[in-house]
């Protein structure tokens, strides 16, 4: 059952809660402007996609054609570097609360693995522990996930000569470690408390790992890869809302954490991470309610079947189309807040047949349910060729991108 939702609520804005208004019962899409100004971050523009382009020789990725990757800090000193032949590095991670990642969990990872292609730059992966996971997870449980979720990260495509992935269960020691010591100590919890929300009763895990979750930041957290550098900055591409994903997590709007990340980047005389920001992913109910990694209607999984997809599409996606065939004719649907539409522009590559059905329903020309088919269409197919990589993994090489070893990148 779908959420009842009030008929008039304000859009919110909080580091755990994103949605988009309600205005007369009808819900609205997300003000993503708003959010750039409350967090203080840069639009990415098109002159700054035309200087991304120009300067790789590559078309920029549909995430960032179609503003999924809609704001950023200091993309344009990556650039800048890129443009000098100087070294960086990308930075995302994972809170494993789950043992199979859903659609929403991919587009951060899609986008590395494009950014790790066009920049040919090593990449470092932190699949969490469980201070900001729900409390009925065990330590066992976590430990076990981070192992599952690698290699839906892996069936990404990461080129294992440029790809650490590191559990911290495992890795967390000598100069990473340090780096977490040397964060650590230049917070107060006050400050945490300020930008998280955190209050006494949160267990002191929680604000520890504010410490272990910007070590990554750091070039010389990784000696392996960087030696004892301490001077190269990263990229980190991040959602701007993970509340939606990792639910109970309320670590886990990037921003704030990482604007805390940077200032006390420039006290330890590191330079501060650039960041690189995504659009929430709609759960299946539409904006307004939260992706579950334990409400399987609410997500479509990575290890669903074909027929499951076409069985959530069909019948829990939340339409932006009329109640009647006449009406959907008369008046066309709402993509703003249709779900199989959405999905489609996250997957969907070819612009120009994106717009056309775009245009087509919004005119009633195309109806509710042959929209859902080709949304199922995409949908299956990007699935089935992720189980399909998944599937010729083996634990072996799983383990080696797992394992602390120097990476190669910058010779092709
Ligand atoms: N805390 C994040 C989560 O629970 C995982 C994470 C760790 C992360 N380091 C990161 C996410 C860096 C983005 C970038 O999902």
């Amino acid at each position: 059952m779908a959420e009842q939702q009030p008929a008039e609520q304000a859009q919110t804005v909080t580091p755990w809660e994103v949605h988009g208004a309600t205005v007369g019962g009808q819900q609205l899409g997300i003000d993503y402007d708003r959010l750039i100004a409350q967090f203080g971050t840069r639009p990415i523009d098109s002159a700054l996609l035309e200087r991304f382009a120009a300067l790789t020789g590559r078309p920029p990725h549909r995430f960032l054609r179609r503003g999924v990757f809609f704001s950023h800090r200091d993309l344009a000193s990556i650039l800048d570097r890129y443009e000098q032949g100087k070294p960086f590095y990308l930075y995302t991670g994972r809170g494993p609360s789950s043992d199979s990642m859903h659609l929403g969990h991919m587009v951060p990872f899609v986008f590395c693995k494009w950014l790790q292609d066009v920049f040919d730059v090593p990449l470092v992966i932190q699949l969490t522990g469980i201070h900001a996971l729900p409390p009925e997870l065990t330590l066992e449980q976590c430990h076990s996930f981070a192992y599952e979720n690698a290699k839906d990260i892996i069936a990404c495509g990461f080129d294992v000569r440029k790809t650490f992935i590191f559990s911290d269960l495992d890795f967390v020691g000598g100069p990473f470690y340090h780096n977490v010591v040397r964060f650590a100590r230049a917070i107060t919890a006050n400050q945490v408390k300020a930008t998280f929300g955190f209050d006494n009763s949160s267990n002191v895990g929680k604000y520890h790992f504010v410490a272990v979750q910007a070590a990554p930041s750091f070039s010389n957290s990784f000696p392996h890869i960087f030696g004892e550098k301490k001077d190269i900055p990263c990229l980190i591409p991040c959602a701007i809302d993970q509340v939606y994903v990792a639910l109970t997590c309320r670590l886990t709007i990037k921003d704030p954490y990482f604007r805390l990340t940077r200032d006390v980047a420039v006290k330890l005389k590191y330079p501060k991470p650039a960041l690189i920001h995504a659009k929430f992913f709609p759960s299946l109910q539409g904006s307004q309610t939260k992706m579950s990694a334990s409400v399987d209607t609410s997500a479509i999984f990575m290890n669903d079947t074909p027929k499951q997809i076409e069985k959530k599409i069909n019948k829990y996606a939340f339409s932006g189309g009329r109640t009647t065939l006449e009406e959907q004719k008369e008046f066309g649907g709402n993509t703003e807040v249709d779900v199989a539409y959405q999905y489609l522009s996250f997957f969907m590559d070819d612009d120009e047949k994106l717009e056309e059905i775009g245009q087509g329903y919004r005119n009633g020309r195309i109806m509710t349910g042959e929209l859902k088919k080709m949304c199922i269409e995409v949908l299956k197919e990007f699935v089935g060729d992720f189980q399909a990589k998944k599937k010729q993994l083996t634990k072996e090489l799983v383990f080696e991108y797992m394992k602390p070893r120097a990476l190669e990148w910058g010779k092709s």
